[in-house]
């Protein structure tokens, strides 16, 4: 008996030595280091023998891996769902080379990356779908990948007007009329129960993820072109429902309130941020944003940083939207007057680039499919917008660049606002990269140069 039991011991011990290393603990497999070739220079010279060939994949492992020509200066970031990385931590071998797209995209991922977003899954509808019930299983998920991959996460978003749990504005969280009915029967939540909610989500999100998501967009688009949004135009229930506590005539408390329960739940070195479309461009709402952002930070509230969404267009003014930043980052100004001890901490961050490609379907029907000039042309337009914003990160204002989407048939605009074919991202549908890759690449060797 005693010999059955020392050899059976004696096998553990031995599988346990293959599977764990000797330190008996399983080592996680670095996939930074495992999916790239490391003899790769990262030079120009090299850059361009590859640029020309529009035969190399994205998951190649002689491909060199794009976050590394931004170390040290920026962050370079990639939105994906949990269902292109569930096969991480599974028994699938990333590191073989195969032909199955979805494990391409994955090692896209892993690869080329160094800071994370969910797409959808840790929003609030996803995360707090019936009142006490958590659904952080995604969220899990992502942690895990970004600990894979040694890329940093950014959790996206707690207060929305849309992708938001419908029960939060209802005073009978069990009602099944739509908002606009309870609105007319007067069965919306009151402000009470609503700050009670949200509040309460803030604390068990940020207890749950605390110690691995540590930039959070607190808030997303809750300004319109002028001021905080409403009913009427933009279909949010937030300010009228809070509305203005503090009776300082600005109904967007509920911000505020966002806020202080995150940084009360998350801790002084959370960054919290709040995030919006159209900053490159629209002034009024430049405005509007730095207005209220002054305004809350004058009464303590500390927002770390705006966060340009970017789902920009081939003919995105490139000035234009140099000037909107320079505006915005001026709010450290007002920042480092109110919040001392953080000196520094304000930032912008590029937080959901792409860029319509979208002109149109073919006559009859088929899917237009864009030449290699079109590519070229958004190239160009990705190197321009990459030099102007390095020369933000050179001054330490962007700190992180996220691109909203693996490849082009990833990518929300094949179906908002409609049904359509579009081509706004780095890498193409059968994940050949694009001129586009290269470009950005490009703009973050010039610019060491
Ligand atoms: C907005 C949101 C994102 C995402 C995109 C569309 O920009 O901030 O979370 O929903 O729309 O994919």
């Amino acid at each position: 008996m005693k010999k059955i039991l020392s050899i059976l011991l004696a096998m553990s011990m031995l599988l346990g030595l293959a599977a764990c290393g000797d330190t008996g603990v399983e080592e996680p497999i670095d996939y930074k280091a495992v999916l790239t070739d490391p003899n790769l220079t990262y030079s120009s010279e090299e850059l361009e023998s590859m640029a020309g060939d529009r035969t190399l994949l994205v998951s190649d492992y002689g491909v060199p891996a794009l976050y590394k020509y931004f170390e040290g200066i920026v962050k370079l970031g990639v939105a994906f769902t949990s269902n292109q990385v569930e096969s991480v931590g599974t028994d699938v071998d990333l590191t073989a080379e195969t032909d199955d797209i979805n494990l391409n995209v994955t090692k896209g991922i892993l690869k080329h990356y160094n800071m994370y977003v969910l797409g959808n899954e840790l929003k609030s509808d996803h995360c707090n779908p019936a009142p006490d019930t958590y659904n952080f299983e995604d969220g899990d998920k992502f942690v895990e990948v970004g600990k894979a991959a040694g890329a940093e996460l950014r959790g996206h978003t707690i207060v929305w007007h849309t992708q938001v749990p419908q029960w939060w504005f209802k005073a009978d969280p069990d009602d099944q009329s739509s908002l606009d009915q309870c609105r007319t029967n007067g069965t919306l939540a009151t402000r009470e129960q609503l700050t009670e909610r949200l509040t309460t989500y803030i604390n068990a999100l940020m207890e749950h993820f605390k110690d691995d998501i540590k930039i959070w967009d607190v808030c997303n688009e809750v300004l319109n072109g002028s001021g905080i949004r409403g009913i009427e135009d933009d279909n949010s229930y937030w300010a009228e429902i809070i509305g203005d506590v503090d009776g300082n005539g600005f109904a967007d408390d509920y911000v505020e309130i966002a806020f202080n329960a995150a940084r009360a739940a998350g801790g002084d070195d959370m960054v919290l941020m709040i995030n919006d479309f159209n900053l490159e461009w629209q002034d009024t709402k430049v405005k509007a944003m730095y207005d209220m952002v002054e305004r809350m930070m004058r009464k303590g509230v500390r927002i770390d940083g705006v966060g340009f969404q970017s789902h920009i267009s081939l003919d995105c003014n490139v000035e234009k939207y140099r000037s909107c930043i320079e505006k915005i980052a001026s709010l450290s100004e007002v920042y480092d007057e109110c919040f001392p001890e953080y000196k520094g901490n304000f930032r912008v961050e590029i937080t959901e680039l792409d860029m319509n490609m979208f002109i149109g379907a073919n006559a009859d029907g088929t899917y237009y499919t864009w030449s290699e000039e079109e590519f070229q042309r958004q190239a160009d337009k990705y190197y321009e917008l990459m030099d102007m914003f390095l020369d933000f990160a050179d001054e330490g204002v962007i700190d992180a660049i996220l691109f909203w989407g693996t490849d082009d048939e990833n990518s929300w605009l094949n179906t908002t606002p409609k049904l359509r074919r579009n081509a706004a991202l780095l890498v193409d549908r059968d994940l050949t990269i694009k001129p586009a890759f290269w470009a950005v690449a490009r703009a973050a060797l010039n610019h060491k140069k």
